[in-house]
């Protein structure tokens, strides 16, 4: 039925969301606010600067463009320390199983992330091969729950969206896939992702013929 399926990394893949988590929480402390797993939540998905912007919502005073740009750099080089002793041990149950079971079954695989990091978290993960195209974040004008990077991995595989199967973790990453017009899967709770049209734990539930 689908000729390719598009997958997201943090939280579907790879337990990033926890690195994330951690840098966030130590630069949004820095500036007096607080911050906690459910703030955490509200982050997943959406973008370094969109996510910073939320955080310093909260914030007693405002910020300049410069200085917004200095702190999500020092929340990145967190990030970057926290990623870079990932490996292969890093993959989420089921993950592996799921891009072969799509390679076996003959269709086309992408990732759409909108972290700048994505192609070194595939790197440290060592699955960087088992895609035919990775969009590059730094080449996406608008974040997630816009539609353009589902969009735009569909278009670079040469499939039409209404082909695809976009897979989620995210409130904002199932609204992207939805109104990129293609079939969502969501990773985690149906209560939680409400507009995905299937709703599974964990990839390694990840059933192509089911869906
Ligand atoms: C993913 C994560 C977000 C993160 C975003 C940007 O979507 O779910 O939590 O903020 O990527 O990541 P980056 O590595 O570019 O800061
Ligand atoms: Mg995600």
């Amino acid at each position: 039925r689908f000729k390719a399926v598009i997958f997201d990394l943090d939280g579907v893949i790879t337990d990033t969301a926890h690195y994330h988590y951690l840098a966030w929480k130590q630069l949004a402390e820095s500036q007096g606010v607080h911050f906690d797993h459910e703030f955490n939540e509200g982050l997943k998905g959406i973008d370094r600067m969109g996510s910073l912007d939320l955080i310093l919502a909260s914030a007693t005073r405002s910020y300049t463009p410069e200085e917004k740009l200095a702190l999500a750099d020092v929340k990145n080089r967190h990030y970057q320390e926290l990623i870079a002793t990932m490996s292969s041990a890093d993959l989420l149950p089921g993950a592996v199983e799921a891009l072969d079971a799509v390679r076996a079954a003959g269709l086309r695989i992408g990732l759409a992330s909108v972290s700048k990091n994505a192609f070194t978290v595939l790197g440290r993960l060592g699955i960087t091969d088992k895609f035919d195209y990775v969009v590059d974040a730094a080449t996406i004008a608008r974040g997630k729950p816009d539609p353009e990077i589902f969009l735009r991995a569909a278009s670079e595989l040469g499939v039409a969206p209404a082909d695809c199967l976009g897979v989620e973790d995210a409130v904002a990453g199932v609204a992207s896939i939805k109104s990129a017009g293609m079939f969502a899967l969501g990773i985690g709770h149906p209560f939680v992702l409400t507009q995905a049209d299937v709703v599974i734990t964990s990839l390694k539930e990840f059933n192509l013929a089911a869906y």
